[in-house]
């Protein structure tokens, strides 16, 4: 039998959930964007947010970031309650986690290793520390011959691992990815999904996914990270019973969860929309 491959992230309790949305709202001037959102991320799970474009799905995950502020409800991360912080401490509280944005949204101007050292170099760890941590960050998306390149000298795919080699040079106990596979072709989405199957399962990384690709949510439910083979397999079934990859979904629609759950019970689910959704 294999172990199961999730691990436990130090900083987390077991049982208690990293991520709590409890009855979260929130609108702009052109009217209610999300309501009465309330779902938990248990510690090394990542939790698929699935939903058309403009759904809000980035409007949640800057949610869960401290980005930005709801209207109602709690937003519980690693025990803090971000609706009760300052300013000062949410921005405290933003270095502890990583965040991949959309587009990667790397800086033109700064060579990758400055790129990836962002965050280093904000709280000031001193020079002779930031390079080895920089070429690991860079090792594990496997682009460490990028240290010295620009940007604009990187293929869309790349850049994406920079992102996220620049997301994770801190070692944050949570990531959160939008739309982390957008605009490439399948494959260089497959070596991305890779990785954060990697982080997943080799480190206890707790994760939100923005996608609207159905391919990326199933990647990350029906595969996991074996560490022993060092490659992604599916997940297996065995005298205990199907072993599950620590991945669930919340399907958003007209602004509410319109779905959540594991990957069999939205396959098999016989409502419509997401039968459409699904094909
Ligand atoms: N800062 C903002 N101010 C005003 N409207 C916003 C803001 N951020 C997002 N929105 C609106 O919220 C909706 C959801 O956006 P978004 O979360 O980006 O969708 P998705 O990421 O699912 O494509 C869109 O209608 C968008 O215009
Ligand atoms: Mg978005």
């Amino acid at each position: 039998m294999r172990e199961p491959v999730a691990r436990q992230n130090s900083e987390t309790t077991p049982g208690e959930p990293l991520i709590r949305f409890e009855n979260v709202s929130i609108g702009f001037h052109e009217g209610e964007i999300l309501r009465d959102i309330s779902f938990e991320v248990a510690p090394g799970e990542t939790k698929v947010i699935l939903g058309e474009s403009g759904s809000g799905k980035t409007v949640l995950l800057k949610l869960g970031a401290g980005l930005l502020r709801p209207d109602a409800g709690r937003v519980i991360v690693m025990g803090h309650d971000l609706t009760e912080m300052n300013e000062v401490e949410l921005l405290d509280f933003r270095r502890r986690i990583g965040f991949v944005f959309q587009e990667g949204a790397l800086f033109d101007s700064l060579d990758v290793a400055d790129n990836v050292s962002f965050r280093l170099r904000e709280e000031a760890v001193s020079l002779e520390e930031t390079e080895p941590r920089v070429r690991e960050a860079l090792r594990f998306v496997e682009m460490e011959e990028a240290y010295d390149k620009f940007p604009a000298e990187l293929s869309g795919g790349m850049r994406r691992r920079v992102s996220i080699a620049r997301a994770i040079v801190d070692q944050p106990p949570i990531v959160y990815y939008d739309s982390p596979t957008a605009g490439l072709d399948p494959v260089t989405s497959q070596t991305i999904i890779t990785l954060i199957l990697r982080l997943r399962d080799l480190n206890g990384v707790t994760s939100l996914l923005a996608t609207h690709r159905l391919q990326d949510a199933f990647g990350l439910a029906n595969f996991v990270f074996e560490p022993k083979e060092r490659r992604v397999v599916p997940v297996w079934e065995d005298e205990d019973g199907l072993h599950f990859a620590p991945t669930n979904f919340v399907v958003l629609r007209n602004g509410e969860i319109y779905f959540q759950g594991a990957t069999t019970e939205l396959l098999k689910s016989p409502d419509s929309y997401l039968q459409e959704f699904l094909e």
